[in-house]
């Protein structure tokens, strides 16, 4: 794998997510990476061990919930059931609603779980309401700034 390759991951349940995991893949097309859009649905959560840099954007559902077609991923990130992640730099966008009383909590509870499973998170996570658009171009701008500088 080059060093070059950048993975995106994507756990949804009405498509926000996956917009914006789009949206990250393409940038990082454009800046010559090669990269993959994959839904947490099919990756299991061990197989992070293998990867170098990845990104995720995540939503939340129920009450501080996984998407549900992400929860076996989640569940075992949470439960550890992964091995160390001292090689993966990671970014996460959650996206969530703050009218609810988790808010952002799944992606919350998988930064968590990434850093302590000793991976690197290499820009802050932003927690980003239903109208994410604009928090979410200016945390892209950042990101590309990072994947440059690579
Ligand atoms: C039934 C329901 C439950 C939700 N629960 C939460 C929650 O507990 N915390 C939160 O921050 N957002 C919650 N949300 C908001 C979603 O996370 C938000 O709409 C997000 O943009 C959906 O993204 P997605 O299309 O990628 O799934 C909930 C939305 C619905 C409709």
């Amino acid at each position: 794998m080059s060093d070059k390759y950048l993975k995106v991951f994507y756990g949804t349940m009405t498509g926000n997510a996956e917009d914006l995991a789009t949206q990250v893949q393409e940038k990082a097309d454009e800046l010559g990476y090669e990269t993959d859009l994959v839904d947490l649905a099919d990756y299991p959560a061990a197989d992070l061990a293998k990867e170098k840099e990845i990104s995720i954007v995540i939503s939340t559902w129920g009450d501080g919930d996984p998407p549900d077609e992400a929860e076996q991923f989640c569940f075992d990130l949470y439960d550890g059931k992964v091995d160390s992640l001292a090689g993966l730099k990671y970014s996460i966008v959650a996206l969530g609603d703050s009218s609810y009383d988790d808010f952002c909590g799944c992606g919350r509870k998988v930064d968590e779980s990434l850093s302590k499973l000793g991976a690197t998170r290499v820009l802050e996570r932003p927690d980003l309401d239903i109208d994410f658009e604009d928090g979410f171009e200016e945390w892209l701008e950042k990101y590309v700034a990072y994947l440059q500088s690579k």
